[in-house]
């Protein structure tokens, strides 16, 4: 297809304001889904995915569409539809999935409008120079507001109200004169059609069937099915199997030429080795400059995986092995934890990603794991001159430090006007600082803070939504760090420091973290045979004390004498009891008492 007859667009969105709704419409009316075969949200391949709701992978879909009306009516053209990751842990992937198009469908939902994953994607859509059309989506709600929020809109992007298109991806409704316009207002592609090949990758994923499949947007150029394509960023060189395009299965094609979206096969196994945001070339003529904007994926939050059964650590293993080959962002090593035993530090790039992958080891895997408090990373200046970065807290260094750099992000909340003072409050609670603040409209509020980004990694979301009934929304990217006074604080279980429970924390905030972490431990914790005492302490100094006073546990005095089955019985199920329990130091832990120990609330 020319590059005149191709059309790139994605749509953006703030989660649940019904984007997979909206590309479901598009695929059955430009009839790439079979009615038959059409199930909800088609674009959602993994289970997790559905279940959640959320989109995770983006993918991309190559749709025919004939314009029905106006003044270009007849004309047939090509839209290919990039589908971006919906959640902040994912902004590059997002920004990456933009800079594949030129145009973005900003879509809003006619009964909440402008949320903060709307302004952050509108942004972003901004720096990739996308040329935006405003839609409300929604609009046979009962709820919905159109002249309300096509106000709020229009007085966002710069365009008069009428320039925001209505609909409705569930009746359909307004959703074909969405699409004529977009072949009327978004550009076509341009691309140097005789240069040196250079297609971007927007996405990477690992099927089992086939090795990694590759998503690319063909920037200049040619790239053909026998042509042997080079990674820009590693100079790997790998052989191609097939290229084609998606519409909505994998149809192979000859060659994909400038403008053009599909995928590879190159039979690669790993999905590092196809990475999101490098640049393919051919070999034979391979182009000098890779595209701009490839970046590394950068894990921002840490937490201790361990299985709870101890022989499941090689299956953890061998599982963690098998998604790490469809998530370049996951790594891991193996560690031992005294309290925990065996298990692996991983990073992610966010807490959303962090459960996802939790959740996929227990679902898909039959593990049972206990994940450690998550944290951020810390870079540590020694006296002396040496610096460390400190992914784990139980490994903060004991020699003396000069300062301590932690991870900030730039953080948008948006809140109607009554809830200011609630979400000040709270940002204020968690060290933020006040950057900026608009009124979008005469009842919301934009509110930009910095705020470290180890004050939003536990509730902070949550309790951004308690406190506002549920009317405020969050997004963050990571700005960098900062010098802040943090420590570690340990916590002893009868003298001996338990690494699982070690944080770093603010020291103004330590207290109130040792005096939590000992009270919830006293109450979890059975009675010994002797007294324990729990102890927090930075260094040699204890800041909170609980004790777990002594009993004599002597089950079989409750049986008077006789029966022998009876004891027998409440033997064994005292040796389950203790099949659960873990041994720090002398003191009997249950596996509970860490899980509830670690969570949050
Ligand atoms: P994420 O992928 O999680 O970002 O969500 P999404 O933006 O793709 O939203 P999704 O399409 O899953 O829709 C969210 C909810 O809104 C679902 O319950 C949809 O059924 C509903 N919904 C979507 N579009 C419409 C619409 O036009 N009208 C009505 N009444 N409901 C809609």
């Amino acid at each position: 297809t020319v590059p005149a007859h191709i059309r790139n667009f994605c749509i953006i969105a703030h989660i649940d304001h019904g984007k997979s709704t909206l590309a479901d419409r598009m695929l059955q009316l430009t009839e790439v889904v079979d009615p038959r075969q059409m199930r909800a949200q088609y674009l959602d391949r993994m289970d997790i995915e559905r279940e959640r709701g959320i989109t995770i992978k983006s993918q991309a879909v190559r749709m025919p569409w004939t314009v029905r009306e106006g003044e270009r009516t007849g004309e047939s053209v090509i839209l290919n539809m990039i589908d971006t990751p919906g959640h902040v842990d994912f902004t590059y992937e997002v920004s990456r999935s933009l800079a594949a198009c030129e145009g973005a469908v900003l879509l809003v939902d006619a009964a909440q409008g402008i949320e903060a994953q709307t302004l952050a994607n509108l942004y972003l859509a901004m720096e990739n120079e996308l040329h935006v059309i405003p839609v409300l989506n929604k609009i046979d709600l009962p709820a919905a507001q159109p002249e309300k929020y096509a106000e709020e809109l229009a007085h966002l992007i710069g365009c008069q109200p009428e320039d925001c298109i209505r609909v409705s991806g569930k009746t359909g409704l307004g959703v074909p004169y969405l699409l004529d316009e977009i072949v009327r207002q978004f550009p076509a592609p341009v691309g140097d059609a005789d240069a040196p090949a250079r297609a971007m990758i927007f996405d990477s994923v690992y099927d089992i069937y086939r090795g990694v499949v590759t998503y690319v947007r063909v920037i200049d150029g040619r790239i053909e099915a026998r042509d042997r394509i080079k990674m820009m960023s590693t100079g790997a060189v790998h052989e191609l199997l097939e290229i084609g395009v998606i519409s909505p299965e994998m149809v192979k094609a000859g060659a994909l030429s400038v403008g053009e979206v599909g995928y590879l096969i190159t039979g690669v196994k790993d999905v590092r080795q196809s990475r999101v945001g490098d640049t393919v070339t051919i070999n034979q003529r391979p182009a000098r400059e890779a595209l701009g904007g490839y970046k590394d994926p950068k894990p921002m939050v840490y937490s201790g995986l361990y299985p709870i059964d101890g022989s499941d650590y090689p299956a953890l293993r061998d599982a963690l092995d098998k998604l790490k080959l469809n998530d370049a962002a996951l790594v891991y090593e193996p560690e031992t934890s005294a309290a925990l035993g065996f298990g692996f530090r991983c990073g992610f790039l966010g807490l959303l990603h962090l459960e996802i992958i939790a959740e996929r080891l227990e679902r898909e895997f039959n593990l049972d794991l206990i994940s450690t408090a998550p944290n951020v990373v810390y870079r540590v200046d020694l006296e002396g001159g040496a610096s460390v970065v400190v992914t784990n807290p139980s490994e903060y260094p004991t020699g003396k430090i000069h300062q301590v750099h932690e991870p900030t992000v730039k953080a948008t909340v948006l809140t109607p006007n009554d809830y200011v003072g609630a979400v000040m409050e709270l940002c204020q609670g968690r060290r933020g600082v006040l950057q900026g603040m608009d009124y979008l409209s005469a009842d919301r509020v934009e509110l930009r803070y910095t705020l470290p980004l180890a004050e939003i990694i536990f509730d902070f979301f949550d309790q951004l939504k308690s406190k506002t009934k549920g009317y405020a929304s969050l997004d963050y990217e990571p700005s960098g760090e900062q010098v802040s006074d943090l420590v570690k604080v340990d916590i002893l279980l009868h003298g001996d420091a338990v690494d699982a429970f070690s944080a770093i924390v603010h020291k103004d905030k330590a207290y109130a973290y040792g005096t939590t972490i000992a009270a919830k431990l006293q109450k979890l914790i059975p009675r010994q045979q002797f007294e324990v005492p729990i102890q927090a302490a930075i260094g040699n100094r204890v800041i909170a004390r609980e004790t777990i006073r002594a009993i004599r546990k002597d089950v079989l005095a409750k049986c008077y004498g006789g029966d022998i089955s009876r004891k027998r019985k409440l033997l064994e199920k005292q040796k389950e009891g203790k099949k659960r329990m873990k041994m720090v130091g002398r003191v009997e832990v249950p596996q509970e008492a860490f899980i509830a120990a670690l969570s949050t609330s």
